[in-house]
């Protein structure tokens, strides 16, 4: 138990999957995995443990933004001896070309958070994933036929930026989108020694304005599931 987490040590699996939204965690339970059983219920951040394939997962959600992922994903690999955490979120894209529905492996994960500051006195603003399991998500790709496509994101603080960041992101650190959580689950996998990845779908464009609608959404993210989950077999 943590201040934050009511599971069992046993009811947690080595290997995690996070979307920020807990309702999406509840589909992914119920559609993809055998035997699911609910782990967690604190502050309504419900999280599942079942079998996918006969490998047993755990769904938990990571909330929205840097500090909610930050004190999910940190309890998770500190406290459940977890080894292994793949984000699934949404991205806004950065790239003219980028269509939604798009999938993006976030290579390496910029910020201005003090977040690695404050957990381990790193001044880094860069946060990389983990290149093992990134390369197990690339080749799976591969075999799924997904065009996925890898580059660095902008993990903000701030959503309603009124799109300020995205010249410098985008030029400077060439960077291929922007979400709110990447840059705090990469710095707890560096801290702890453990492994990390976010698989993004692009929700929504922010140089074509091109967006999905709420009743599309599921169905797009049916393949970033399926690819984290074919992933970690
Ligand atoms: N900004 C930040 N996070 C996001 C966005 C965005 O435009 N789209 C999906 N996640």
């Amino acid at each position: 138990m943590t201040p934050h987490i009511e599971s069992r040590d046993e009811d947690i699996a080595d290997v995690v999957l996070m979307p920020g939204d807990p309702k999406r965690a509840e589909l992914i339970a119920s559609k993809y995995l055998d035997d699911a059983k609910l782990v967690n219920t604190v502050r309504g951040m419900n999280a599942y443990t079942g079998f996918y394939k006969g490998k047993r997962v755990t769904v938990f959600p990571s909330g929205m933004g840097i500090p909610s992922m930050g004190i999910y994903s940190y309890e998770l690999f500190k406290f459940y001896n977890v080894s292994k955490i793949i984000r699934i979120g949404t991205v806004g894209g950065y790239l003219e070309d980028e269509k939604v529905f798009d999938v993006i492996l976030a290579d390496k994960s910029f910020s201005k958070s003090n977040y690695a500051l404050d957990l381990s006195g790193s001044d880094s603003h860069i946060m990389e994933g983990s290149k093992a399991l990134n390369e197990k998500i690339i080749e799976e790709a591969k075999r799924e036929g997904i065009d996925l496509r890898v580059g660095n994101i902008y993990s903000t603080e701030t959503f309603y930026d009124g799109g300020k960041n995205l010249d410098v992101m985008k030029n400077k650190y060439h960077c291929i989108g922007t979400e709110m959580e990447s840059y705090a689950l990469f710095a707890n996998a560096s801290y702890l020694n453990k492994e990390a990845s976010a698989i993004l779908t692009v929700s929504d464009n922010l140089v074509t304005k091109e967006e999905i609608d709420s009743s599309a959404r599921e169905k797009s993210l049916d393949r970033m599931i399926l690819l984290a989950l074919n992933s970690i077999l």
